[in-house]
């Protein structure tokens, strides 16, 4: 497999390559727009050819770029089914499974951070989008987060794949590239929880600033990106 992790400084997103051989087909997990250049660049330098770029969620704090790349290589723009969007021409939902050759991506529903927030999971790792990240979570206090959800979405889902399953997540602030669900779970402070009132309680005492991109990223997001004022 080829699989690169990509890191975005500006609004410290992953974005991921995944690929099953050279000469193959590829994919992209929430990709940045203002570094459409760049992927294009690799994807030709490991010599495989992107066939769908795919967004965990609606992001709120950068522009995706799965319209972008549609227009310049021709793949397909995925989206979540409840993402709603009309730009996407593949709407994926809960069971179906997104695939690049042999590598196949099961779709799980994992709402809370967003009412349109997915994860990807393959045998051995888990695209996480902003539902876990490394020793935190994603917030629930827009976008319809929903701390309820998320706990479901965390405890009912994720935290159920084998331990040494490794966590990928579609940000990170601190410094952290990966993790393990097992890892996760034991040392993730907001993990800690007795009940699921206490989670709902946890996210709910949080006082975060909005994105500063987000009057901007989520309109935008919601046309794959192609309408921005950037
Ligand atoms: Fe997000």
């Amino acid at each position: 497999m080829i699989f690169r992790q990509l890191f975005d400084r500006t609004s410290s997103t992953y974005t991921y390559l995944l690929a099953a051989r050279k000469g193959g087909e590829a994919l992209l997990i929430d990709p940045v727009v203002e570094n459409t250049d760049q992927y294009i660049q690799l994807l030709e330098e490991l010599d495989v050819k992107l066939v769908l770029a795919a967004d965990t969620h609606i992001h709120a704090d950068h522009v995706t770029a799965v319209g972008s790349l549609r227009n310049r290589t021709d793949c397909a723009a995925a989206m979540g089914e409840k993402a709603g969007v009309e730009c996407a021409n593949v709407s994926f939902r809960e069971g179906d499974r997104l695939s690049v050759d042999d590598l196949h991506l099961d779709v799980l529903y994992t709402p809370g951070h967003t009412d349109d927030s997915y994860s990807f999971v393959l045998p051995d790792r888990v695209f996480t989008g902003d539902t876990l990240l490394i020793r935190g979570t994603g917030r629930t206090d827009f976008q319809n987060g929903d701390p309820a959800a998320q706990y479901d979405s965390l405890f009912g889902k994720l935290l159920r794949l084998p331990q040494e399953t490794l966590v990928y997540p579609a940000h990170d602030y601190n410094g952290m590239t990966v993790s393990t669900i097992g890892e996760e779970s034991r040392y993730n402070p907001r993990l800690q929880v007795e009940s699921k009132q206490a989670y709902i309680d946890l996210m709910n005492g949080l006082v975060l600033d909005d994105p500063r991109l987000m009057d901007v990223a989520v309109p935008a997001n919601r046309s794959c990106g192609l309408k921005h004022a950037a």
